[in-house]
């Protein structure tokens, strides 16, 4: 019998054995697959799919539908890993009757397990979800929906008063039935004291290593980002398959007009019983 999906159940189980969550992004078949062929345990259908895959500079760009093609084509792909889906901007702050329905398409069109939202304002939100029966993953730290609210990406949780601020959001997201919550670029000392003060995992992107998981973008694991961006200091690069795959198109353009490809051993010729 195959290996069957990761539940909330065994996150949890997870954070009190200490072993960590391995959670990464994906948007497309191959790239879910791949995930899958990997381990992780959770794969995000994220928003920064406006900038890894749409060209978008900020998430605010991508919309419920575009999660929802997108998340039914990861659902496609994978058998193992928990399906999470990011809620778009402006799908989960209305009415509680609004953000069921934007959960809902989230879950029965795109087949999400869980969703995720942003924001420590979220409670209300998080709470109609879980009532329908939807696993929220929260999402505190840098929250790149409200990044001009916020002025830009800065560490968070650097003073007093914001490291405490961040533990009590966290707190009541907990309480509020969050399942999860991921830290982004969150200082490594906070990071860790929320996680100690949670009963459920946090995830960490840029907080360091104390947390219960770490989650990184897909491109950014591979390094398939073909335009020269400023690197992310907390992103580790495990290939460079931008430049693998600039390679190979480069030869093959070449061969096409050198003429070596392709070669007869790629194309059809019939064979001498056709010929007769
Ligand atoms: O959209 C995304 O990829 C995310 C991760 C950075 C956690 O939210």
């Amino acid at each position: 019998m195959g290996e069957r999906r990761k539940t909330i159940k065994q996150l949890a189980q997870m954070k009190r054995a200490a072993q960590p969550i391995a959670m990464m992004t994906a948007y497309d078949y191959p790239s879910a697959v791949l995930a899958e062929q990997a381990g992780a345990d959770i794969v995000l259908i994220g928003d920064s799919l406006a900038q890894v895959v749409q060209g978008h500079t900020a998430t605010s760009s991508v919309t419920l539908d575009d999660v929802v093609y997108h998340t039914r084509i990861v659902a496609r792909a994978v058998r193992t890993p928990l399906i999470v889906a990011d809620m778009p901007f402006g799908t989960y702050h209305g009415s509680d009757d609004r953000t069921i329905d934007h959960v809902v398409a989230l879950v029965q069109d795109g087949g999400a397990h869980a969703v995720k939202m942003e924001g420590a304002d979220v409670c209300g939100a998080v709470r109609a979800a879980v009532r329908v029966g939807v696993p929220v993953f929260g999402h505190l730290g840098v929250q790149p929906q409200s990044v001009h609210r916020h002025g830009g990406y800065f560490v968070q949780g650097k003073t007093v008063h914001d490291a405490e601020q961040l533990r009590e959001d966290a707190l009541r997201l907990q309480e509020a039935g969050a399942c999860a919550i991921v830290l982004e670029l969150v200082t490594a000392h906070v990071a860790q004291e929320i996680t100690e003060a949670l009963d459920i995992p946090t995830i960490g992107i840029g907080s360091g290593a104390c947390c219960d998981g770490q989650v990184l973008v897909f491109h950014d694991i591979v390094g398939y980002d073909p335009l020269p961006h400023r690197p992310k200091s907390f992103v580790k690069a495990y290939a460079a398959a931008a430049d693998v795959m600039r390679d190979a198109l480069k030869q093959f353009v070449q061969d096409v007009r050198s003429g070596a490809f392709p070669s007869p051993s790629h194309a059809h010729a019939p064979s001498e019983e056709e010929k007769r």
